[in-house]
């Protein structure tokens, strides 16, 4: 079998792979063009996919009839065409849980980074301009006892409701597609509609799932129903916000800051104005960016491949349907 990886990944989950005697293809040059990318594909059997730089569509599984199993080297899987995999018995695997933590502290991080606007203040000390103490000057805001909202409390979202409220006694509101059953008895969270989330929430912050009907979601219409006080978080999508519809909201004070790990487009330009702003703060895709995160991520989706070689279900599986007929 041949296993293709478009990037190097953490040696544990290469190692787990090498024991199965399997031939590993890694490019020289891991920065492929989607021609060169797709040649790859065609000559493999199975694929370990780092990042979302390619598009697993209709065309692809046209194009590459030869790929039996694609593992995913992320939770998320809005970059794969899940019904046309699944139409084609192709299961995709996925590595949920392992990177919770890194990524719920990210969306941590930004919460009181932009608070405090810090990276505005480090760049004030990097440019020379550390001036005397004024008490009027970017004055940030405390977190205590103020209201977290999260759209989409899942795994992830519940560390960050955790965090947020073991550290400032946050109340939890949240939105989701189920109940959250344990946050709610957990961590007191209340479930709320849409419109009470953004119109409640003085912090918000997105842990959902990326669908296509949700691009956008969170646009001027929106942003101009939040509190003014309120700080945007994203650390899932950057689908899911308009962001010059963000920049608008953020100029007209209709919100109060944004922390965005994923941007839109991602990446971003650096010459976005919204960089300019003194209450944001953006950090280029690195929620799963730790060496527990990756290397658990390196493990898990080499768990998939090989559970796939020995003909068992992938553990962590994205379109568990594959296996109904078989079981
Ligand atoms: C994930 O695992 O989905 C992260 O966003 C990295 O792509």
């Amino acid at each position: 079998m041949k296993v293709f990886i478009n990037k190097m990944i953490p040696e544990i989950g290469i190692k787990m792979l090498e024991e199965e005697r399997v031939q590993i293809i890694v490019p020289e040059n891991e920065n492929l063009s989607r021609e060169e990318w797709l040649k790859y594909c065609q000559n493999a059997d199975v694929i370990l996919n780092v990042g979302g730089d390619f598009k697993y569509d209709k065309t692809f599984f046209e194009t590459c009839p030869n790929i039996k199993a694609i593992a995913l080297y992320s939770v998320g899987f809005d970059h794969v065409d899940i019904k046309e995999a699944s139409q084609r018995n192709i299961p995709i695997g996925n590595t949920p849980d392992v990177l919770s933590r890194a990524t719920s502290d990210v969306a941590f991080l930004l919460m009181q980074s932009v608070a405090r606007r810090a990276s505005y203040n480090f760049q004030k000390v990097k440019d020379g301009n550390w001036n005397t103490f004024d008490p009027l000057h970017a004055l940030g805001q405390e977190l205590y006892g103020k209201t977290l909202g999260i759209f989409g409390l899942g795994r992830i979202g519940f560390e960050m409701a955790e965090k947020a409220q073991k550290a400032f006694d946050m109340k939890i509101i949240y939105h989701n597609r189920n109940h959250n059953v344990q946050a709610e008895k957990e961590l007191g969270a209340t479930y709320v509609s849409f419109d009470e989330l953004i119109e409640n929430s003085d912090v918000l912050s997105i842990h959902a799932n990326f669908i296509p009907e949700h691009a956008n979601l969170f646009n001027y219409s929106v942003f101009q129903k939040m509190k003014p006080n309120s700080i945007f978080i994203n650390t899932a999508r950057g689908g899911f916000h308009h962001q010059q519809d963000l920049y608008k909201a953020l100029v007209e004070k209709k919100i109060w800051g944004a922390g965005l790990d994923v941007t839109n487009p991602e990446p971003m330009s650096a010459d976005d104005p919204i960089l300019e702003l003194s209450s944001v703060c953006v950090l280029p895709h690195i929620g799963s960016a730790t060496i527990e995160g990756r290397n658990g991520m390196a493990r898990l989706a080499a768990e998939n491949l090989i559970a796939f070689l020995n003909g068992e279900k992938m553990p962590h599986c994205a379109n568990p349907e594959v296996y109904s007929d078989h079981s």
